[in-house]
């Protein structure tokens, strides 16, 4: 549960990224929690939040780094993750991200082709290194989550699909540089962890690893990705961590491997919220426009995916409360179309959104914005990046220099 004094923030320089460190904590606690339990290791996935404190926090609870690129190993080694605990995945490697992982000597580089890992053996041999390989596999499954955050099907880029096996598994097996360590697979983000097609998932994955093992090559490592889906509706709502162990558990309780899951998105996204001010509020005959100083730039997600970010208007509800009665004469009755500052349509907070009577200068809240929020954003329109808040450390924070 997000935890703010509106006293404190209301001063502060917008757009700005707002962690929750005691949220934070708590959402780690859980995934702990459930996977100690259930005995599966954990790789966060750096690429939903690399922010310093997050890092620190994610290491402190014991897990692991799944990375995605050369400088995100190089991150998590300085963020004191050790070699062992990370695994490095992507499907369009670079010569020297594959040079860094080598030399590192990560625990297992998730191999998404067939000429990938023939690229991998060569730069291996070239410097006398041995590499880990895992296997990622496209299962071939679809897990009806959203159409750009899908993975897991033949028509995705991503992972090796099963005619490609027999190839793989005789690279393997004459190579001097590569050390077959296990399967992985990620079908997709924002998922249903206890639906039939993830289970479908998993059994798919059982039934590859029996496919190497048969074929000699013993599976140590089943990584079974991220993709735990998180409520946008319901903020402080726990993702459903438990659900999650009980199906992998369910289908691989027979499996003597060491089990690895790469949450990203259902560990972060809670405790991050991007606060905003309302510049201008504009009529025409169709619709009223809420014109906020956050934009596209700031947090992609809406504009690239149509994505849903539950938005509160923290002072208009203030200002209900304050005056006994007020609250109910001053309901979510307005209805408005909130967008943001960037030059382009696509840049629009969301349609349609009941609301109070919002003002210039009201501070507006931008839900689960803790995953996939600070590290999509970029300068287009030469904007500012927003500045980074923690909730433990408000007074850091630039405030808001009136004009
Ligand atoms: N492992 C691999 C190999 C991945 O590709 C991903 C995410 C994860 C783990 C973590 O998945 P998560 O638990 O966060 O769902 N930008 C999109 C999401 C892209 C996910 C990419 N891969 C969004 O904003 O929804």
């Amino acid at each position: 549960m997000i935890k703010e004094d509106l006293s404190l923030l209301e001063g502060l320089h917008t757009p700005f990224y707002y962690y929750d460190m005691d949220a934070l904590e708590g959402t780690l606690s859980a995934m702990k929690a459930a996977a100690q339990a259930a005995g599966i290791a954990v790789h966060y996935a750096l690429k939903a939040n690399c922010d310093p404190r997050i890092l620190k926090a994610v290491r402190a609870a014991g897990f692991g780094a799944d990375c995605i690129s050369g400088a995100e190993i190089t991150l998590a080694l300085e963020s004191g993750f050790t070699p062992e605990d990370i695994s490095f995945a992507g499907v369009g490697k670079s010569d020297k991200g594959i040079l860094t992982a080598l030399k590192a000597g990560v625990s297992v580089i998730n191999v998404e082709s067939v000429q990938e890992l023939l690229v991998i053996e060569h730069i291996a041999k070239k410097y006398s290194l041995k590499a880990n390989i895992g296997i990622r596999v496209n299962p071939n499954v679809d897990t009806h989550t959203l159409r750009y955050i899908t993975s897991g099907m033949q028509a995705n880029k991503f992972g090796i699909t099963e005619t490609d096996f027999p190839r793989v598994i005789e690279i393997l097996r004459r190579s001097d540089s590569l050390v077959f360590k296990g399967i992985h697979c990620h079908a997709g983000s924002q998922m249903d962890m206890r639906s039939q097609a993830y289970r479908r998932v998993c059994r798919k994955v059982a039934s590859f690893c029996t496919f190497f093992e048969e074929a000699g090559l013993k599976v140590e490592v089943i990584n079974l990705g991220g993709g735990l889906a998180v409520n946008y509706e319901d903020p402080s709502e726990m993702p459903d961590f438990e659900g999650w162990m009980d199906s992998i558990r369910e289908i691989f309780s027979e499996s003597g491997a060491r089990i690895i899951t790469e949450p990203g998105r259902s560990l972060v996204a809670g405790c991050g919220t991007l606060y905003s001010r309302v510049l201008y509020i504009k009529e025409n005959d169709l619709k009223t426009f809420l014109v906020i100083d956050a934009g596209m730039n700031n947090l992609l997600r809406p504009a690239l995916y149509g994505a849903y970010h539950k938005i509160e208007n923290l002072s208009a509800d203030a200002r209900a409360w304050k005056v006994p009665g007020l609250e109910e004469v001053t309901g979510e009755n307005q209805v408005y179309e909130i967008v943001g500052p960037v030059c382009e349509s696509s840049d629009t907070w969301g349609k349609e959104r009941r609301m109070r009577l919002s003002v210039r200068g009201d501070l507006l809240a931008i839900r689960s914005a803790g995953a996939y929020g600070q590290v999509m954003a970029n300068s287009y329109n030469m904007r500012e990046p927003a500045q980074t808040v923690y909730s433990d450390k408000i007074e850091e924070a630039i405030k808001e220099e009136y004009v």
